[in-house]
């Protein structure tokens, strides 16, 4: 088992573990109770992951109280949901001398550190990812929260883990697109951090696809120690954390676009294409990167074209409304090379011209396949 420690030093006390290996699932209770013997642990999963038999792997012949949400997925990620639970673990009398634990991808994470951070004013969430994107991003960070009828993310809060296990093993039941789809944080990570990591991920895409532990504990380790490094600069998203967002904001425009059809991997893999675009009209841009990355996504089977439906006034209404935009216009996270994003002055974040933008986003209408 390999562990990486997570520091937040103006919060030592929000400091944790992430402890990676494979097969880990059926041994996780004993350390969890180990680390906190007084806590009433509370597990909340979802449909999918109860039935892919995780929940039953995790409890084994525990009688801990857990709760199902139901359906599985994003449709679930409302407030509702929140205080359903919530009620449930009351019901359940659970005080504040509880903890949660979160057992799936990045929908039940957030819903569970969210309910982690309000309930009787906050208790400790674990998060035990079993997808590819909460692995790589979503249970690291603190970042939690349920959506609105109105945007994502609507009710949220930052409530670090205190501890984390990535069992690889756990990604065997995942389907393939939402496995590939989501490992494009992992090349996200690579590209703003690591040219010897992006190098590997070239290397081992085939191994990674066929979900061989050796090269998935690997980039879990990797990833981990990208997104631990910017959180414990960042742990409150203030600056550097911004670099996170690379090839995310034209990515959620063609998601949102999309009205969520698109997958969130798929659609930063575009925003990454665009991002490479931009770099490349700038003049600080790689052509044989840009070329390397579209040969990893159609490897992964990761299809970067846009449909009909969605036109470029679309996608620059939705821009120009991002939250981060200052006078109606984002700034754009950029690479200034492989393994580094562009810094000017402290600002990871650039404006660019429209004409570049709106160039950018015609080719990327053209794409093909
Ligand atoms: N907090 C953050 O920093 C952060 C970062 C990235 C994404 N997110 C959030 O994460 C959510 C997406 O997370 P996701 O991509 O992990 O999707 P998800 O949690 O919705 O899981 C995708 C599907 O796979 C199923 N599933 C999960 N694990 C499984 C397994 N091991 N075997 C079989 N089925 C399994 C789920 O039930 C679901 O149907 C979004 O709501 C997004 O906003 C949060
Ligand atoms: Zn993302």
């Amino acid at each position: 088992m390999r562990k990486i420690d997570v520091k937040i030093p103006s919060r030592p006390k929000d400091s944790y573990t992430i402890a990676i290996g494979n097969n880990l699932l059926g041994s996780i209770l004993t350390k969890v109770k180990k680390r906190m013997p007084k806590k009433n642990l509370f597990v909340l999963t979802d449909a999918n992951v109860a039935k892919a038999g995780l929940l039953k792997k995790l409890l084994k012949s525990s009688k801990l109280p857990y709760y199902i949400i139901s359906p599985a997925g994003e449709r679930s990620k409302h407030i509702q949901t929140v205080t359903k639970i919530i009620e449930s673990m009351e019901k359940k009398a659970l005080g504040r001398d509880c903890a949660v634990i979160a057992l799936g991808g990045g929908t039940v994470g957030d819903i569970a550190g969210f309910v982690a951070a309000i309930y009787k004013r906050g208790v400790p969430v674990i998060q035990i990812p079993t997808t590819t994107v909460s692995q790589a991003d979503s249970a690291i960070g603190g970042k939690t929260g349920v959506d609105s009828s109105i945007s994502k993310n609507a009710y949220g809060s930052f409530h670090h883990p205190s501890a984390v296990y990535i069992d690889v093993s756990t990604l065997k039941t995942l389907n393939k697109k939402q496995f590939n789809t989501g490992l494009v944080e992992t090349i996200k990570h690579a590209l703003i951090a690591d040219e010897k990591y992006f190098i590997y991920l070239q290397k081992n895409m085939k191994d990674i696809i066929a979900k061989k532990p050796g090269p998935l504990e690997y980039i879990a380790l990797k990833n981990c120690q990208v997104k631990a490094s910017v959180v414990e600069i960042d742990p409150y998203e203030k600056n550097k954390r911004r670099i996170l967002n690379y090839g995310h904001t034209i990515g959620h425009a063609v998601e949102s676009a999309s009205n969520y059809r698109i997958l969130h991997g798929q659609a930063v893999a575009i925003g990454i294409i665009a991002a490479n675009i931009i770099e490349q009209k700038l003049g600080f841009g790689d052509k044989k990167r840009l070329s390397e990355l579209k040969k990893l996504f159609k490897q992964m089977n990761i299809s970067l074209k846009i449909p009909k439906s969605i036109t470029k006034r679309k996608i620059l209404d939705i821009i120009s409304r991002d939250k981060k935009a200052v006078n109606k216009w984002p700034r754009f996270v950029l690479l200034a090379e492989t393994g580094k994003v562009l810094c000017k002055k402290g600002d990871y974040a650039h404006n660019v011209k429209r004409k570049i933008v709106e160039d950018a986003i015609d080719i990327l209408l053209k794409q093909s396949f």
